[in-house]
């Protein structure tokens, strides 16, 4: 059985579309392409089986290509039911990559294409979010034997790898990429603040110039959201429970207040905290009527959905991804993409230029993860500076920005507690 046969995709005929949409990208990921042709060569995964659970658009797609050209026999499903685009898994498969996944699959459907795509025995995977592991520490621990490891892409996915190492039960290495330099500060901040705005934008067609932007979580999302907020003319406001962090809203210009009261004058709401109903009953009582709810965290509970529901007397789509809650008392208010992350459901996600640092990342960390199978412990580990480094400087090579090098005397200098 070949790849396409193998698959189980929305519509096969779309993989034209799919095939266009990842040369587009593929353009616009230099440091990916190096990584690509080292891996043509070096072929670091032959003769082993990668599972891949990404939100799967045209970026991810071509990550997957690279893992494939290391050698790699690859599976992919998504990360999210509603951030797959059927045309890109069409195209997939007609590449030779065993694709299960579909747009908006029932959430049964949508747990069953994961555990296909683990039932196919990976010895790496990369996963978004940590649900490929979850399931294999749970429900299907009969499928990691052989397990070498893996990559971590985002701060959820993280804390839930913690979690389980915290416990001394995670069963296998994985490679922490949130945590590297080159992905939080250029992913979360610059690709978040940019790719939720295109979302919010694209979906409801609305002015952000004038109006109040309450920005829920002043972590390395919440910063890029609220410097693009700022930019498009907004006014912005930042709610936190981080003192520190609550400090740094104030100093870079923001109003900082507790959702009690920017629940009151807020007409656009994007939740980037990782943390679940930080949006609640309490406060949409206080809403004003058309006030827009989106989020951009990992999982669809940073809005509570069911006490939005309760408060409301009916739910209709108004405009794609767009669901209006009629309260009871006659206000309306608006819910974007049901609540999933807002840059992925209802858009395209980050810029290429900006994912083919993060999947940069993702490409050497799976390959440093098996290059030490059985050296490294079954725990979360950082990504190494010097691959943080190799992705920085391959990034500077392609923009065709050179910086200083320190001389001998400045090494000598900078390790020295005797001169001055
Ligand atoms: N949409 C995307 O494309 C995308 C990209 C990267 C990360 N993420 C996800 O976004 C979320 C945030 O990631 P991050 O890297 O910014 O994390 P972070 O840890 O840097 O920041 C989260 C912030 O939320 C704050 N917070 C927690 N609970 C809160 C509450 N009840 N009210 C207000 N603030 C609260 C924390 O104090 C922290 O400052 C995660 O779920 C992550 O997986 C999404």
């Amino acid at each position: 059985m070949n790849a396409v046969e193998r698959s189980i995709v929305a519509d096969q005929s779309l993989a034209p579309e799919g095939h266009l949409k990842i040369d587009w990208v593929k353009a616009h990921m230099p440091v990916l392409n190096r990584i690509r042709e080292q891996f043509e060569k070096e072929q670091p995964f032959r003769g082993l089986k990668v599972a891949i659970s990404l939100h799967l658009e045209a970026k991810t797609a071509y990550l997957a290509k690279v893992v494939q050209a290391g050698g790699a026999e690859v599976t992919i499903t998504g990360s999210n039911p509603l951030s797959t685009q059927d045309d890109v898994c069409a195209a997939l498969a007609e590449d030779g990559i065993t694709v299960f996944a579909k747009y908006n699959p029932d959430p049964q459907e949508y747990k069953e294409l994961m555990i296909k795509t683990l039932e196919t025995k990976p010895d790496l995977i990369i996963d978004d979010g940590g649900d490929l592991v979850t399931i294999l520490h749970s429900e299907r621990r009969d499928l990691l034997e052989g397990v070498r490891g893996g990559a971590e892409e985002t701060t959820t996915g993280i804390l839930r790898l913690k979690a389980l190492d915290k416990e001394g039960r995670l069963e296998f290495p994985m490679v922490a990429v949130n945590d590297a330099f080159c992905k939080y500060l250029f992913d979360n901040r610059y690709g978040t603040g940019q790719s939720v705005f295109d979302g919010i934008n694209r979906t409801t067609n609305l002015v952000v110039a004038g109006k109040t932007v309450v920005v829920v979580g002043y972590g390395w999302c919440g910063k890029g959201v609220a410097m693009r907020a700022k930019g498009l003319g907004a006014q912005v406001v930042v709610t936190e429970i981080d003192a520190i962090k609550a400090v740094e809203a104030y100093m870079d210009g923001f109003t900082v207040l507790p959702m009690s009261e920017a629940a009151k004058i807020g007409d656009y709401f994007v939740t980037v905290t990782g943390n679940r109903d930080v949006i609640r009953g309490e406060h949409f009582e206080v809403m004003k009527d058309g006030a827009i709810l989106s989020n951009a965290g990992h999982f669809d509970v940073e809005v509570n959905k069911p006490e939005l529901a309760a408060q409301s007397s009916s739910v209709r789509t108004v405009r794609r991804n767009i669901e209006e809650y009629q309260l009871k008392d006659g206000r309306k208010i608006y819910l974007l993409a049901e609540g999933r992350l807002v840059n992925l459901a209802a858009g395209d996600g980050h810029p290429a230029e900006i994912m083919d640092m993060t999947f940069a990342l993702q490409a050497l960390s799976l390959k440093y993860v098996n290059d030490r199978y059985g050296a490294i412990g079954k725990t979360v580990v950082n990504v190494p500076y010097e691959l943080d480094e190799q992705v920085a400087r391959y990034k500077l090579e392609s923009l065709g920005i050179s910086i200083d090098r320190l001389s001998d005397e400045q090494k000598a200098y900078l390790q020295s507690w005797q001169e001055h």
